[in-house]
C-alpha cells in the first residue's frame, strides 16, 4: 500500500532529473498538455530533451517526434548532453523516436491538415497500443503554418481531451511567430502548461531564460523566471541569479 501510494505520487509529476530545475519548477504535471514556445536557439529542444531523459529515468515510456533531426542525430544530440538514452532506453523500446523531415516538404493547407490528423491519430495509437505515457513533439511549427485556425484549435482541443482521458503528458515545442496573436492566445488557453524561452544578452554573457507562464496541476509554488546556460555535462545548467527585473 505504502509503495503504491509512493509510486502514484512520483508519477503525478515528470521530474527532469535536473535537481535544480526540479526544485524550481517542480517537474511537469501528469496529465498535462504543455506548449513550449521560443525563437530558434532559445533552448526548447534542450528542455524537452531534458524532460524526455527525466521521464525515461522514472520508467515512463516515452515517444519523441522530431522534425529537426534524423533518429541517429537525435540520439547523438541526447548523448551530447549526457542524456544516456541509447542504452538501455532506446534499445529496450522504452524510448521510441519518429523523425519527420518537415523542412524538405512543400507545405500546403491540405497537407498541413492531413498532418495534424495524422499526428493526433498516431499519438492515440502510440498511447493505446504501444502504451506510451509521454509524447514529445519537437517541433510542431511546420504543421501549423499553412493550417486554418479552426483546424489548429480542433487539433489542440482534441489532444487536450485525449491527454485528460488517458492521463498522459504531451509536450509540444513551437516557434510562436507561426501563429497570429489571437490564435496563439486561444491555443495557450487550451493547454495546461505554457513555458516561454528566450535569449538574453546580459552584457558579459548571453544567457537563456525560461518563463513559466502557466502550470496547471503544479503541486507547489514555482519559480517562474529561470536563467540557464546549455552545458554538455548537465543539459540545462540553472544560473543562481535573480531575474526578477530581467
Ligand atoms: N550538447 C550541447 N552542448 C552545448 N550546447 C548545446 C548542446 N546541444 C545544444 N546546445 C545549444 O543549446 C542552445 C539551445 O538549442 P536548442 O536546440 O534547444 O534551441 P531551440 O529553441 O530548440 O531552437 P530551434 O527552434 O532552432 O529548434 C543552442 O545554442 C545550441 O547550440
Ligand atoms: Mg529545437
Amino acid at each position: 500500500m505504502m509503495t503504491e501510494t509512493t509510486t502514484a505520487e512520483v508519477k503525478n509529476v515528470i521530474k527532469t532529473g535536473n535537481e535544480e530545475l526540479d526544485r524550481r519548477i517542480g517537474g511537469i504535471p501528469v496529465p498535462s498538455l504543455m506548449l513550449i514556445e521560443g525563437p530558434s536557439g532559445s533552448g526548447k529542444s534542450v528542455f524537452v530533451q531534458q524532460v524526455c531523459y527525466g521521464a525515461l529515468s522514472m520508467g515512463l515510456r516515452t515517444h519523441y517526434f522530431t522534425t529537426e533531426n534524423t533518429i541517429t542525430s537525435f540520439l547523438e544530440q541526447m548523448e551530447s548532453l549526457n542524456f544516456t538514452v541509447m542504452n538501455p532506453h532506446y534499445l529496450s523500446g522504452a524510448l521510441t523516436v519518429h523523425s519527420i523531415n518537415a523542412k524538405a516538404v512543400e507545405w500546403t493547407r491540405e497537407l498541413a491538415h492531413t498532418s495534424l490528423d495524422f499526428m493526433l491519430m498516431l499519438t492515440k495509437e502510440l498511447v493505446e497500443r504501444l502504451k506510451r505515457e509521454v509524447i514529445i513533439v519537437d517541433n510542431i511549427s511546420h504543421f501549423l503554418v499553412m493550417a486554418d485556425e479552426f483546424k489548429i484549435l480542433d487539433f489542440f482541443t482534441n489532444l487536450k481531451d485525449f491527454v485528460d482521458e488517458k492521463k498522459i503528458s504531451v509536450i509540444l515545442t513551437v516557434h510562436p511567430h507561426v501563429l497570429n496573436k489571437d490564435l496563439l492566445v486561444r491555443v495557450r488557453s487550451v493547454c495546461d502548461g505554457n513555458i516561454h524561452f528566450s535569449i538574453k544578452d546580459m552584457g558579459e554573457q548571453v544567457i537563456r531564460v525560461l518563463k513559466v507562464m502557466k502550470m496547471r496541476g503544479a503541486s507547489k509554488k514555482i519559480d517562474s523566471l529561470i536563467g540557464f546556460v546549455v552545458d554538455p555535462a548537465f543539459g540545462l545548467k540553472i544560473l543562481p541569479i535573480s531575474l526578477a527585473k530581467a
